[in-house]
Parts: structure tokens; sequence; C-alpha cells
């Protein structure tokens, strides 16, 4: 299964540049460790074969225990070699592994806990995530977690002219809300997700000024720059509503929890755990 990773080899360059809700931030990695702590004594599992969905730095940094085995998955070469030296790690054993998670180089039942952040996001339909959480139960052993930081689409889309009217009047925190507001509102269906392409020529459409854009909102010049990594691209991110993310993973998962972190738009990120059906 080939599809071309140009959006995230981009993105590896500017990976830095990246701040919440893009990136998980304290308060996202302290409802991590909880849901897995809840997991681990509802489940009566107290060891780490981790599947990383993705190199997310945050999660390989998190408190793991000295036994923890954490195998990162990732179809992104520039997305491995960017980020994968970067994060600490406790535990005995981390590797990375090029590769799909729709089709996962992984005996079945080889892990016990599957995490990511955005993951569901980052695959580019319905369809996508189906197969993805197929593949995910698959190496799960029965009653395993699956733990998400999820990207939600509210059930009332906000339409571009809204979201273009808040930030020009200053009432959107950070560019990188404004960008989830701007994907978000963009795009039409969860089962085609939105076209990187297709944002940037609305944002490109509704702030031909970029400096007054700046000055308007507080944003830094290279904050807003970052969406230009979505110029021309063929990329797609996929927003579900929390009821379309359930049903596309309730053959093989159980929603256990979803918590909700504090900050702006942390209503549409929650922290899921999921149990792998026996
Ligand atoms: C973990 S996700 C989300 C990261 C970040 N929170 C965001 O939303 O921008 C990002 C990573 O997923 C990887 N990715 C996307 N689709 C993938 C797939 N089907 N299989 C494996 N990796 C994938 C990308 O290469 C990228 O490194």
């Amino acid at each position: 299964m080939t599809t071309p990773t140009p959006h995230w080899n981009r993105n590896a360059t500017q990976w830095q540049l990246l701040a919440s809700p893009l990136r998980p931030c304290a308060e996202d990695v302290a409802l991590y460790s909880a849901g897995l702590q809840r997991w681990r004594s509802q489940s009566g599992d107290f060891s780490s074969r981790v599947l990383l969905l993705g190199v997310t730095q945050e999660l390989r940094a998190m408190d793991w225990s000295v036994d923890t085995d954490l195998l990162a998955c990732d179809r992104s070469l520039a997305m491995i070699r960017a980020i994968w030296p970067l994060a600490a790690f406790g535990g005995a054993h981390a590797a990375p592994v090029c590769a799909d998670w729709r089709a996962l180089p992984l005996p079945a039942g080889s892990r016990n806990i599957a995490i990511g952040d955005g993951s569901a996001s980052a695959l580019a339909t319905l369809a996508d995530l189906r197969l993805a959480a197929g593949e995910i139960e698959r190496v799960l052993v029965p009653g395993g977690a699956l733990i998400l930081r999820l990207f939600l689409r509210p059930a009332l889309t906000e339409s571009l002219e809204l979201v273009a009217r808040e930030a020009a009047a200053g009432r959107i925190g950070s560019f990188h809300a404004f960008k989830w507001r701007l994907l978000m509102a963009v795009q039409r269906d969860a089962n085609e997700g939105v076209r990187l392409g297709d944002a940037w020529d609305a944002f490109r459409a509704n702030f031909a000024d970029r400096a007054a854009l700046a000055r308007q909102t507080g944003w830094a010049p290279e904050a807003i720059a970052t969406i230009d990594t979505y110029r021309n691209a063929d990329g797609r991110y996929c927003f579900h509503t929390l009821d379309e993310f359930a049903a596309a993973i309730a053959p093989a998962f159980s929603l256990l929890s979803v918590d909700y972190p504090g900050y702006e738009l942390g209503e549409r990120c929650p922290l899921i755990v999921a149990r792998r059906r026996a």
C-alpha cells in the first residue's frame, strides 16, 4: 500500500514551530497518563508492549515503566528522521518502523497498548480509519487499550465566514487553533476529509494581507507561515464527530472514557480510551 506523504515530509521541517492544539501539551500528557492508569487498573494488565501511532515525541517521553517495549510506526521517513531522535525514553527498548497503520508489519496479538496523538485525523477518510482500526485490533491482545487524542468536528459545523470574522476580530487565541477551525470549516464530508490545498486556498481568499492579520490577532508571522505547507498539497486530514469516530472503531473497540482538556479548542480535542473487544 503506497500513498505519498509530501505533507508530512514538509511538516517535518517545521515541526518545532507547531504548538497546541496540534501537538500535545502538558495537560494532554497528564490526561494520557490518567487514561492509561485507569485502563491498567480495570484490566489488571500492567505490562507495556506499546504501539505508538506516529513518532510524537511527547508520547515517547511519557512516564513509561522501565520494562516498556515501544514500537513507533510512521509512514513518513522524513518525520521519523526529524522527530525520533528528539525525545527521551525511560523504558527498556524503543524503535521506529516506517510503515502504514492500514497494513502494520506486526504479528497478531503482539502489543497490548496502541497510543497516538491526532492519528485518527491524520488518516484521510473514515474508510481509512476503519481499515487502521481493523489492523490495530489484529495486533492488540484482546482487552488491549487504544488511547488517542482526537480532533473532533463540532456537531454543527462552523462556516468559513464565521471563522474568518472571529479571526479578524481577534477572538481566536492561537494561529494553530485557527488553523484547525479553518480546516474543519472547509471539510464538507467526513467520508472524504479535507484537502489541505483547499484549506490554503480558503485562507488566501480570506486573508490576502498577512501583515494586517498579524496586527489584528497578535499571531507571529512565522506561526502564520506554517500554513504554507498546505499550499497545493493533496494530503488530507479528516475530522469526525465523536459519534462518527465511535461507530468507525465499534466493530473492534468499545469506548471506556472521553476526557476533555481545558485549553482553547479543548472541547474538540478529547483523550479517549477504548478497549479491544475480546
Ligand atoms: C500522529 S499524526 C498527528 C500529529 C499531530 N498531532 C497533527 O495532527 O498534526 C502525524 C503522523 O502520522 C503519520 N501518518 C499519517 N497517516 C499515516 C498512516 N496511514 N500510516 C502511518 N503513519 C501515518 C504522519 O506521517 C505523521 O508523522
